[in-house]
């Protein structure tokens, strides 16, 4: 039977995913990306090799996997033929046989790169990847996007887009961007970049229910994090998409029937890039732990550069990421970055008002103060390659996890080397 896995962050994003999907890459033959698009990095290394992708599903590297981009990502074509030329060039196989894109995938333009920007500018600031994800989405939801496999047709797509350009080119104006190139340049550059990008559009919802026919095993490779979803995440200071597992399922033309597990993955702390709450933050007494995970975590965005802001882990908010998922297993990453700190602490409840809650509230999230459990620091994990090895405090850091999310932790990072990874029960 197809046991099909959907894996996805629990976090705000970076929890490490690639390194995951590159292990459940080696039972896959398909892997999916179903949101998002280039605001993503995953990092991935290989025998000391460090490859980093955007836009790629991160399976790519495992040569007998065949990736699908999904309907629900929104694409930019320059992204992914710049990401395809340089896998190409260490020699892995990118040819269409191997690698499929959407036909009705949502194309990034470049006016949507600088409404990213613009509006990041001039308006209260998300801290967005300026890679135009959230215009770009806007532009599906307002009926005005444009859909890849619309190329095939230029002069049809010509006169269709031309209103849409003008509002846009009105809309920079006012925002004050000066720069902006002409309907004709965007246009014809799209066109020549479609001619490469053509080979390997694909029906991916139709192929993806054949791949399932026929036993394939199917991953799907989340991106960003739960609490950055548009929905459920700490709104407005979120990306433009569904990051939760339901839009596996929606992102890919794939029945949500056939989804047959879900995996959350968490670091053994927690991250965000960009602005917004962060109730577990490092402050105060905390400064220097927050730098040590920064440093050690080499916290760092893949995207953008940009440094990440650390905090504790957060059992409230994973609370709610296994809730909206029904995660039914956690992968652990990052443990090892913890070596080494005198304490260790993670947040088990938040207090809202004077009032204790396990909750994670929908609004006011800027005001409430967590509640921490303490947990003796513990050494270097380098070598350890079993559970039963893990030190005491370790054992009791997982135990706390496991019994406050009921959900059992079945993989443990402990470096980010391919081989540094614990397996359990599972
Ligand atoms: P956007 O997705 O570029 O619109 O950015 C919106 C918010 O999501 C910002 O806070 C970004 O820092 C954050 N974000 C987007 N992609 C990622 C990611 O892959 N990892 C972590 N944060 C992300």
């Amino acid at each position: 039977m197809s046991q099909h896995i959907v894996l996805l962050g629990a976090q705000w994003g970076d929890e490490g995913k690639a390194k995951i999907i590159d292990h459940l890459a080696e039972k896959a033959d398909i892997i999916v990306r179903f949101q998002g698009g280039n605001n993503a990095g995953h990092t991935i290394v290989v025998n000391n090799e460090k490859t980093i992708l955007h836009l790629i599903p991160s399976g790519i590297l495992h040569p007998n996997t065949i990736n699908v981009i999904g309907n629900g990502v929104v694409f930019d074509m320059e992204v992914f033929l710049n990401e395809k030329e340089r896998l190409a060039q260490k020699g892995v196989d990118v040819s269409p046989e191997r690698l499929k894109v959407s036909e009705i995938v949502h194309t990034i333009l470049p006016y949507h790169r600088l409404l990213d920007t613009a509006r990041e500018k001039a308006k209260k600031r998300i801290g967005t990847t300026g890679k135009g994800i959230g215009p770009a989405y806007g532009d599906k939801a307002m009926r005005l996007g444009v859909r890849l496999g619309e190329f095939q047709e230029p002069q049809k797509l010509r006169s269709s887009l031309k209103p849409t350009y003008d509002e846009k080119y009105l809309q920079l104006r006012e925002l004050g961007e000066t720069n902006i190139p002409s309907f004709d340049e965007i246009f014809d550059n799209a066109c020549s970049l479609f001619k490469r990008v053509q080979p390997y559009l694909t029906d991916s919802s139709r192929y993806l229910n054949r791949c399932h026919q026929d036993k394939k095993q199917i991953l799907f490779e989340g991106a960003q994090g739960t609490l950055l979803d548009i929905d459920y995440g700490t709104y407005p200071y979120v990306t433009s998409s569904n990051t939760t597992a339901a839009f596996a399922a929606c992102g890919s033309g794939l029945s949500p029937k056939h989804l047959h597990q879900i995996l959350g993955l968490t670091k053994a702390y927690t991250t965000r890039v960009g602005a917004g709450p962060f109730p577990s933050e490092c402050k105060g007494e905390d400064q220097n732990a927050g730098e040590w995970m920064a440093q050690k975590g080499g916290e760092f965005g893949s995207t953008t550069g940009r440094a990440r802001r650390c905090g504790w882990l957060d059992l409230v908010s994973l609370r709610r990421a296994t809730e909206i998922n029904g995660f039914d297993g956690l992968a652990l990453s990052k443990l090892d970055v913890l070596s080494g700190l005198r304490e260790v602490k993670m947040a088990t409840s938040y207090e809202i008002k004077e009032k204790k809650t396990k909750e994670f509230p929908n609004f006011g999230l800027d005001e409430v103060s967590p509640v921490y459990e303490s947990f003796e620091g513990w050494g270097s994990m380098e070598s350890i390659q079993n559970e039963k090895e893990l030190p005491h405090s370790v054992k009791a850091f997982l135990q706390r996890i496991e019994e406050e999310l009921n959900t059992p932790i079945l993989m443990i990072s402990t470096g980010p080397d391919r081989d540094q990874m614990i397996l359990r029960k599972g």
